[in-house]
């Protein structure tokens, strides 16, 4: 399929002014990550402590907030917040207020590791906090351990996932990497889980974004294998997609009320379909998670430039987001060492 019929139909964002690239994809979602810093160490993510920014050079919650407002003129409505570990970072809860304040933003949303969620999730959700997705790599304790480079962490995070509930957070929705001889015996378990729970399971193919040498697509496991291992012991039905969604997503042919996705960035990327626009922690846009290229506002943000001139900076940088990637099962490019998954959080 060319990329050309898989474009987005126009929207009111193209009239008033959307931020289009140069092939025709508006922004809708905005991805910002507030910190570089994690309390976990997940091996395809964060292996060992690398040097963190400094707080200076770390955006502020009012320049976050003031990136978003400009963005949103441009038809951003949807921001989700990620790290790192978004809530390692002090007081996150009013940056996720001041965002669902901005006027023209949607929706506030947060992925986190869900560490820290049981006492933060009531709070989140008075700030404003729309839904949370929460990366669960193993429902074996040893394991998740061993995956997360923590320890005795896995009961917290499940009652991190209870607490979120249980505040109005939920469904929850679950990511889950999963790795060739590590967790995929786990398929049916997470299937399970999102089955009688209710709760949204992705799971997610391994990227090559682990900042060390440890990637390799013997280790991705295919999207299509994980349907199909569900589909044996709970038959799935295709649900339609939503546009720009990044996931591929089923339900239960049995009238369950719990989804299953796949992100297929390997196997099956999704560029065609792509709604989204990236801001790290240090201020640099990032218009696609494979940009080698970064573009920073810091300088601008803290120069005195205008919002004109915030624009025509997000404008320049978003239309140098390249097409896109084929699958990466077969061709074997070298993306390795573009940026490790913690400094952009996906
Ligand atoms: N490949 C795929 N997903 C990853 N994540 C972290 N590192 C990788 C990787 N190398 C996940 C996190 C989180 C989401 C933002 O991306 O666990 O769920
Ligand atoms: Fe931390 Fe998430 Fe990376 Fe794990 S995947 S090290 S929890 S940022």
């Amino acid at each position: 399929m060319g990329l050309q019929s898989s474009l987005p139909e126009a929207r009111a964002g193209d009239v008033l002014g959307g931020l289009s690239d140069s092939f025709g994809r508006l922004a809708g979602k905005l991805r910002v990550s507030v910190t570089d810093r994690c309390n976990f160490r997940c091996d395809f993510c964060m292996p060992e402590a690398p040097a963190f920014l400094d707080q200076s050079e770390v955006l502020t919650f009012e320049e976050v907030t003031r990136v978003t407002a400009v963005l949103a003129t441009m038809g951003v409505a949807k921001v989700r917040v990620s790290g790192g570990e978004p809530l390692v970072r002090r007081d996150v809860e009013r940056l996720v207020g001041m965002l669902s304040r901005v006027r023209g933003i949607k929706s506030v949303s947060m992925t986190t590791n869900g560490a820290l969620l049981k006492g933060k999730a009531a709070a989140l959700k008075s700030s404003g906090l729309k839904g949370v997705t929460v990366s669960l790599h193993s429902l074996r304790p040893e394991l998740y351990d061993e995956i997360t480079g923590t320890k005795d962490m896995f009961s917290r995070v499940m009652e991190g996932i209870a607490e979120a509930e249980r505040v109005g957070l939920g469904p929850v929705k679950v990511n889950c990497v999963v790795t060739r001889g590590c967790n995929e015996g786990e398929i049916l378990d997470f299937a399970r889980m999102a089955h009688d729970s209710g709760r949204v399971v992705r799971f997610i193919e391994y990227m090559p974004f682990d900042g060390t040498k440890f990637w390799d697509t013997g280790m991705v496991v295919p999207g299509s294998e994980i349907v199909a291992a569900i589909s044996a012991r709970y038959p799935l039905e295709p649900l339609a997609g939503e546009r720009g969604s990044t996931s591929t997503n089923y339900r239960f042919a049995d009238g369950s009320e719990g989804t299953i996705g796949t992100i297929t960035s390997m196997s099956r990327p999704f560029c065609g379909d792509c709604d989204r626009i990236r801001l790290k922690a240090n201020g640099n846009i990032v218009p696609c998670l494979f940009s080698v290229a970064e573009y920073d506002l810091k300088h601008l943000l803290r120069g005195g430039a205008s919002d004109e001139e915030l624009e025509s900076a997000v404008r320049r940088a978003f239309s140098q987001k390249f097409e896109g990637v084929g699958s990466l099962m077969e061709n074997k490019v070298e993306v390795r060492h573009i940026r490790p998954m913690y400094t952009i959080g996906g």
